[in-house]
Parts: structure tokens; C-alpha cells; sequence
């Protein structure tokens, strides 16, 4: 069953994000991941509704759960050697993430595509994306699908400096900026939002405890 499938993958990649960073399940690294389930929940469903094979939409659901897993490494080099210099040119480091997750995930023998998908989801389909400036169908398949799955699931979350957006206000932002988008992925994604599956994509989160994360997981995200 899909909803059983996605909540062991995200508990076991979960428990094995924390262990890599060793930090308590109460913070930061709470909202890294629940933002990673959520890429994750969405990008499973929008690859179902692009006819994906079934081992294609767990790679995107894969891909969307450790997606900003280069953000993790970065805040704790930040956090510990950085912090001054991080304040100053904040944005400089942030665009590294994307490179910083693809080498984690390649040193640990994950799937090539869910280690492309890592490395360009910041590419926008018209090449004002980073880090490669990557253009249409250049961008992997995979990449193009997180692109807009991560931004809907930003928007409708809260930020510090702003309160989340309603799904209607994220989906017309989104089209504002369409051209940074596949627009058959995007097409795939809408009708995913009028679907009464996003419900469950969005509503079954909540933050996690330390105790729900309890395998140790390899890179097909069963247990060793
Ligand atoms: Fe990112």
C-alpha cells in the first residue's frame, strides 16, 4: 500500500539522517524533515500521474525525502566553524547544498538518478537555476519533478519571516513563475492538487519523534 510504503521510507531514512548528524529530532532538523516528507509525499503522486513504473516514483519519492540533505551538512559546518561569514554571504553557501547532498548520497552508493535529481533540483527550466544553469530536458526527469514539488510544499509552509500560503495562492505564485517549470510535470502536478490525495500529503505530517525512527536504512530505504 502507498501510504504503509512512503511512511517506512521516510522513518528509516529519518532515523538514518539522524544518526548521520547525530542531532535531537526537535528543531531545525525537525522542519528539514518534514519538508523532505512532504517533496517526498508530493513527488511520488505527481510521478504516479506522469505514469511513471512503480520503481521510478519510489526513486522520486526517495530523491524528495533527502532532496536538502546538503543543507543538514552545511548548517552544521556553519554552525561550528562559519556562523560570521555564513550572515555575510549567506546565499553564496546555500547554492552549494545541492552539490554537497549529491556527493553524500554518491559516497553512500544511492541510485544515479536519485543522486541527479539531488544535485539539479534547484534548476529552473528555462537555465536561471543552479547549479549547473541546466536547460528544459537537460534538467534530469527526476530534477523537474522536485523543482515543483519542492516549491509548492515551501510555499504552503510557514517561514520565519512569512506565514504560509493557501494551496490556491502557492499554485497561482507557481504559475507566475512558470517558466521555471517542466510544463507536462507541472500539468501532471495540478491535477495532483485537484486530487483528494494531496490531502494526504499535506495533512498526515506532523513532526516526528526520535522513537518513530527506528531502522537502520540502506539506499533502497529497507532495512540492513
Ligand atoms: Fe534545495
Amino acid at each position: 500500500m502507498v501510504t504503509g510504503w512512503l511512511d517506512g521510507l521516510h522513518r528509516k531514512v529519518g532515523g538514518a539522517l539522524e544518526r548521520i548528524w547525530n542531532q535531537d529530532v526537535d528543531s531545525e532538523f525537525a522542519k528539514a524533515l518534514t519538508h523532505g516528507m512532504l517533496v517526498s509525499n508530493v513527488a511520488y503522486l505527481v510521478s504516479r500521474e506522469l505514469n511513471m513504473t512503480e520503481e521510478e516514483c519510489q526513486q522520486a519519492a526517495m530523491a524528495g525525502m533527502v532532496h536538502d540533505i546538503g543543507k543538514l551538512q552545511l548548517s552544521a559546518y556553519v554552525d561550528e566553524e562559519l556562523k560570521n561569514y555564513m550572515r555575510i554571504d549567506q546565499m553564496r553557501y546555500d547554492r552549494t547544498h545541492p552539490t554537497l547532498g549529491y556527493a553524500l548520497l554518491m559516497e553512500r552508493q544511492f541510485d544515479e538518478r536519485v543522486c541527479d535529481a539531488i544535485l539539479y533540483h534547484h534548476e529552473n527550466y528555462d537555465g536561471t537555476g543552479y547549479p549547473g544553469n541546466l536547460v528544459g530536458e537537460d534538467i534530469p526527469y527526476l530534477a523537474r519533478i522536485l523543482r515543483v514539488c519542492d516549491v509548492f510544499a515551501a510555499l504552503i509552509s510557514e517561514r520565519p519571516y512569512r506565514e504560509a500560503f493557501d494551496i490556491d495562492t502557492a499554485i497561482e505564485l507557481m504559475i507566475d513563475e512558470v517558466r521555471h517549470f517542466d510544463m507536462r510535470v507541472f500539468l501532471a502536478f495540478q491535477r495532483v492538487v485537484q486530487s483528494n490525495e494531496l490531502i494526504f500529503a499535506i495533512g498526515k505530517l506532523s513532526m516526528f519523534t526520535s522513537d518513530e525512527f527506528d531502522y537502520e536504512f540502506n539506499k533502497s530505504g529497507t532495512e540492513d
